[in-house]
């Protein structure tokens, strides 16, 4: 029975991170993108992957349900994510988080409204500003928010500019430089340490190679 679980995402995190795992001598036996599993072994026998939606990596992780999992810095800080370590920057997955809006869009008198999957983050961020906003939560596709007239600004990452630009939306302020993040349970740190510590470090060196 493996002993370890890291729990992955789909699409850009699973791409980035299989390079670096496999470094650390971890390979899947079989491609997920073609597959509807979610348990998936590995070449090594002590370590399986689960997969799973980013948004719901830290809460595997906080609770113990996987050891380990890779989370965008952005869904790390809108979770909270308390409950776990933060051992490693994986340096993947780059983009910035930021507020954005029509291209030269003209100051809002009265509350602005404000779109966004990252309802936490956006509070805090206008709260810190002193600003009085209404903030709407969406699930996706926030660039079609300002075009359709539901909110003024949106919050999103942006990583080339070019969801933005391609529906006339420009980049307004930056929040925070965001990159992927290993992250670890804080019981399995210590008590599967044998396994977890040498993870860390070959993880660790496999990023510095790629520098
Ligand atoms: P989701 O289905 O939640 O949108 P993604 O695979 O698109 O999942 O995003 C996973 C993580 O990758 C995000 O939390 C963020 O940190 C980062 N990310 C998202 N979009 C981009 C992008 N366009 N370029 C680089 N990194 C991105
Ligand atoms: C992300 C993000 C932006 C876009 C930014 O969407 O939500 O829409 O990338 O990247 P850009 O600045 O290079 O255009 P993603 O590709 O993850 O699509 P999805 O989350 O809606 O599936
Ligand atoms: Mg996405």
């Amino acid at each position: 029975m493996s002993r370890l679980t890291i729990a992955l995402s789909k699409g850009r995190i699973l791409k980035d991170t299989l390079p670096l795992l496999r470094e650390a001598g971890i390979e899947l036996l079989e491609d997920p993108e073609k597959s509807r599993k979610l348990i998936f072994p590995t070449t090594h026998p002590e370590v399986q992957i689960v997969i799973i939606r980013a948004t719901d990596v830290p809460t595997y992780v906080e609770n113990g349900a996987a050891d380990l999992g890779v989370a965008g810095k952005d869904v790390l800080m809108e979770h909270g994510a308390a409950g776990v370590y933060e051992p490693l920057d994986l340096d993947i997955a780059k983009c910035r988080l930021m507020v954005a809006g029509p291209i030269h869009a003209p100051r809002v008198d009265g509350r602005l409204r404000v779109a966004t999957k990252f309802v936490n983050l956006t509070r805090q961020f206008y709260a810190a500003k002193g600003e009085q906003v209404e903030v709407i939560k969406l699930y996706g596709s926030m660039e079609l928010a300002p075009l359709m007239g539901l909110a003024d600004r949106i919050v999103d990452v942006v990583d080339t500019g070019k969801t933005l630009k391609e529906n006339g939306l420009e980049p307004m302020e930056l929040i925070a430089h965001v990159s992927s993040r290993l992250i670890v349970n804080k019981a399995s740190f210590k008590r599967k340490a044998d396994l977890v510590q040498p993870l860390i470090q070959q993880l660790s060196d496999a990023v510095s190679r790629k520098r």
